[in-house]
């Protein structure tokens, strides 16, 4: 049993995403989110820079009473997982391995779209991941960017997200996919209208959707679980912290989360 917190990170509000998912099937955990809004977005950033912000952010959770710590930002996690790790030693989990293992499960056909930033893509830690599992799979990736914008604006069912969305499938599509690796911790909040403009643009009701959060919760669970960290029967608490806009952090954030509220949220400096 142990009574420290999951320390969560991402660079803004995507990785709400997964802290809600692991907020919903580890409901006694604590949960410390850091959302670095003041360096956001990260997916433009060079590999270099992004390790730097990856580890600034890294080092403040440490402060924290913190039993294991979620990358959940995929472009961190594809670019810094491994220098993260050294900087402790309790268990660091990234988003690109649970996504790549639920991706290789799902498949049908091996034709496997991967979406993310640009650095996520350009890292092929996606490709990596999910060819170590299955060496023959065919890989379409694409950048994705104009979706992080959009998912810090709240624009969640906007026409002019539809309209991005619609554009961006349809390389997809056209590579015959039948699972989509949604590989940012932003895109999982357009998973309905995803699934909906597959469905009335391109009559695709088959393709999987697979979302980093609910993988890397999974992997948690049986983490907390095989080393006996799990928190005492309790309703956890949630502290959310931001390197800047505190109140757009709770606004936008608060629609992130399913029950619509974050409370508050602590403007810290990295
Ligand atoms: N949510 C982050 C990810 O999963 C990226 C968003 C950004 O570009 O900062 O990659």
């Amino acid at each position: 049993m142990n009574r420290d917190a999951i320390g969560i990170f991402d660079s803004g509000i995507g990785g709400l995403t997964v802290a809600a998912e692991i907020a919903r099937r580890l409901p006694a955990e604590d949960i410390i989110y850091l959302g670095d809004t003041a360096r956001l977005p990260y997916g433009t950033k060079s590999a270099a820079t992004v390790t730097r912000y990856a580890e600034r952010a890294m080092e403040l959770l440490l402060r924290y009473p913190v039993k294991a710590v979620v990358v959940a930002c995929n472009t961190a996690t594809a670019h810094a997982l491994p220098t993260l790790r050294e900087l402790t030693d309790m268990p660091v989990l990234g988003v690109v391995e649970p996504g790549a293992r639920a991706a290789a499960e799902a498949t049908r056909t091996g034709r496997i779209g991967i979406t993310g930033t640009e650095a996520t893509i350009r890292s092929e830690a996606y490709h990596r991941a999910i060819l170590a599992r299955l060496p023959d799979a065919q890989l379409t990736a694409m950048a994705w960017p104009l979706l992080v914008p959009l998912a810090e604006e709240g624009w969640l069912d906007h026409p002019v997200t539809r309209l991005t969305a619609e554009t961006y499938l349809g390389p997809m599509v056209a590579a015959g996919v039948d699972t989509l690796v949604l590989g940012c911790t932003h895109y999982p909040v357009f998973k309905t209208l995803i699934a909906s403009v597959l469905r009335e643009r391109f009559g695709r009701e088959d393709v999987v959707l697979v979302d980093s959060a609910e993988a890397v919760t999974t992997e948690l669970a049986a983490l907390i679980e095989d080393q006996d960290l799990a928190a005492p029967e309790r309703a956890g608490r949630r502290s959310f912290f931001c390197t800047d806009a505190p109140e757009r952090f709770i606004r936008v954030g608060s629609t992130f989360l399913p029950g619509g509220d974050l409370g508050s949220a602590t403007a810290i400096d990295l």
